[in-house]
């Protein structure tokens, strides 16, 4: 397994909807190992393939950041099948360095998609975990977490993201 560059916001391949996996082959089972390990490297809870430069409806998830190994959840092609109620809650992006804001998600979802074998497998999640499963099949669609928040917020926040490009920090 290895590490994967993460894109910051600004790459155009965060906003361009992924492509679907037809076949969980060898090649998408390194994959989704490459991402495990970028995402417990972050750290982070979650992340999708656009965000290693990879065009693939491919997410990684895991609240625990490798503590837990049954908190991982690996989904090929993730669906949201339903949803359930509001929660509005900060949130932030290994994509979009040092933001968090405050975003409305559903209380309770229900995704299904493929596991690395290829089978079909349903993920009925709540608060936290629907949170980020949301947030990462956005990914999929081409939408960052800072679409979802107000034209003047999304303005402070180019300001400050330009700044910090211009401090030279690592972003
Ligand atoms: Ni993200």
């Amino acid at each position: 397994m290895a590490l994967r560059e993460i894109l910051i916001i600004g790459h155009p391949m965060l906003v361009k909807k992924a492509e679907p996996v037809e076949r969980v082959d060898a090649d998408i089972v390194r994959l989704a190992g490459d991402m495990v390990e970028t995402l417990h490297a972050a750290p982070g809870i979650g992340l999708a393939a656009p965000q290693v430069g990879v065009s693939k409806r491919l997410i990684v998830v895991d609240l625990s950041v490798g503590e837990n190994k049954d908190d991982l959840i690996v989904l090929v092609n993730p669906t949201v099948l339903g949803k359930e109620g509001e929660v509005i809650c900060e949130e932030g992006c290994l994509s979009v360095p040092d933001i968090r804001e405050k975003v409305a998600r559903p209380y309770r979802v229900t995704v299904s998609g493929l596991d690395l074998e290829g089978q079909t497998v349903e993920v009925d999640a709540e608060d936290l975990l629907t949170r980020v499963l949301c947030h990462e099949i956005d990914h999929l669609d081409g939408i960052l977490f800072v679409e979802k928040l107000s034209p003047l917020k999304r303005k402070l926040i180019r300001k400050k993201l330009k700044k910090t490009a211009a401090a030279g920090k690592k972003a």
